[in-house]
C-alpha cells in the first residue's frame, strides 16, 4: 500500500470549502496532495485558495489557470468576467510585488499532465488536458473512449466537469453512490479506470457538499465534505 494521497479539483477560489477539505484531509493523517487544477475562477478568494494550495506535492493546470495566464477568449461572459477580476486581484496593488509575482509563478510551474509510475493526473482528460470533458454520455463514443484510455497506463484522475464519476476502458461508468463511495482497483483485471474527483468549490452533480477523493494506491474513496 503506497502513501494515501488526497486529490481534489476545482476548487474555484471558494475558501471555505477549501478549507473544510484541508481540515478533512489533515483529520485523515493524509499529508500528500494533488491538485487537479481549477484552483482559480468563478470564486472570490484565488489568492487565499492558491497560498493554501502552494506546497501541494502535484499542481496541475486548470482551464481557468490556464486562461489567465494566456487566453480566454472561449470563455462565456460570466466566466470571462470573473477570469478578468481574479487577473486583477492577483495584480492587487494592495499586496506587494513580491507577493504578486509568487502568485503567479505559483500559476506558471503548473503542469498540464502528471504521470507516477502507472498513475496519471490531468484536468480534462489526457487527450487535451486543460480542456476536454468526459461524460457520462461518452461511454457511447468508442472512439473518444479508446482515445483516451490508450494514453492511460492504468489509472487517470480527472477533475474539470464537476461531476464525481467513474468510468472503465470496457466503456460502463459509475456514480460514487453506485459504488458505495469506494472502488478498489485491484477488482479491475486488465481494465483501465478513469476517475472524475468532483469539484471542492462548485459540484454540479446535485449535492453542495466539497467533494474530493482519497488514495492508497489500491482503493479509491470518494469523500464529501459539507462547510457554511
Ligand atoms: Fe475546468
Amino acid at each position: 500500500m503506497a502513501e494515501r494521497v488526497a486529490i481534489l479539483a476545482c476548487v474555484h477560489a471558494n475558501l471555505p470549502a477549501l478549507e473544510a477539505v484541508l481540515f478533512d484531509i489533515a483529520l485523515q493523517g493524509i499529508r500528500r496532495i494533488v491538485s487537479l487544477g481549477d484552483i482559480v475562477g468563478y470564486g472570490d478568494h484565488p489568492r487565499e485558495c492558491l497560498t493554501l494550495l502552494k506546497d501541494v506535492d502535484i499542481s496541475i493546470m486548470g482551464n481557468h489557470e490556464e486562461a489567465i495566464m494566456f487566453y480566454g477568449e472561449d470563455f462565456n461572459p460570466k466566466a470571462r468576467e470573473s477570469l478578468e477580476w481574479t487577473q486583477e486581484e492577483l495584480n492587487s496593488p494592495s499586496f506587494s510585488r513580491e507577493e504578486n509575482q509568487a502568485l503567479w509563478q505559483q500559476l506558471g510551474i503548473m503542469q498540464q499532465v502528471v504521470e507516477d509510475g502507472d498513475v496519471m493526473y490531468t484536468h480534462g482528460s489526457p487527450r487535451v488536458p486543460t480542456r476536454e470533458y468526459v461524460v457520462p454520455a461518452d461511454v457511447r463514443n468508442a472512439e473518444k473512449m479508446s482515445g483516451i484510455f490508450d494514453m492511460v497506463k492504468r489509472v487517470c484522475f480527472i477533475g474539470h466537469s464537476h461531476v464525481p464519476h467513474v468510468y472503465t476502458s470496457d466503456r460502463k461508468h459509475a456514480s460514487p453512490d453506485a459504488l458505495s463511495g469506494a472502488i478498489d482497483l485491484r477488482n479491475l483485471g486488465d481494465r483501465k479506470i478513469l476517475i472524475n474527483v468532483g469539484s471542492v468549490g462548485q459540484p454540479r452533480d446535485g449535492s453542495t457538499a466539497a467533494s474530493y477523493v482519497t488514495f492508497d494506491g489500491d482503493v479509491v474513496r470518494f469523500r464529501r465534505v459539507g462547510y457554511r
